[in-house]
């Protein structure tokens, strides 16, 4: 079974701790960076230390939750390898898998309920990379943009 980092701040505790316990009964290895209350916190500290266990391989995948999943992508995206997408229908969830690879999902839990969340989380997980050359392509010249920086 695939493993999943997970991580949020204290906006996406309460989902967090709700989808942890959803991928843990599907039977996922789930590795939580936290955070583990409600207290008030950063959640580029999150972001960074799920992003480093997806990019070090140590995870197949990410979740972050934050208030939006907004501020969750923009510190995991700063580090290589990571391609984390915010998600807030499903098509999205299906497509960020299929052309961009997606290897983090972040979501907002002040936009969606825990179901919907849920649901998205399903998709992201179950849909594989269409491995079409034009993605591999984009894909590629994503990670150059990083390496010329
Ligand atoms: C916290 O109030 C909120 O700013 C954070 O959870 C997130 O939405 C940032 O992108």
């Amino acid at each position: 079974m695939e493993r999943i980092a997970i991580g949020s701040d204290h906006a996406g505790f309460a989902m967090k701790e709700a989808l942890k316990q959803y991928l843990t009964e599907k039977g996922y290895d789930v590795k939580d960076f936290g955070t583990d209350s409600e207290a008030s916190c950063d959640y580029p500290d999150f972001a960074f230390a799920v992003a480093d266990c997806v990019a070090a391989k140590e995870a197949d995948k990410g979740v972050l939750v934050c208030g939006t999943g907004i501020g969750m992508s923009m510190a995991a995206n700063k580090v290589r390898g990571i391609r984390a997408a915010v998600v807030g229908d499903a098509f999205s969830a299906e497509a960020t898998r299929s052309h961009n690879d997606a290897n983090i999902l972040c979501m907002g839990a002040r936009v969606i309920d825990e179901e919907k969340a849920k649901e998205f989380l399903d998709i992201f997980l179950n849909t594989p990379f269409s491995e079409g050359e034009n993605h591999i392509r984009r894909i590629g010249k994503l990670e150059r943009s990083r390496s010329e920086q």
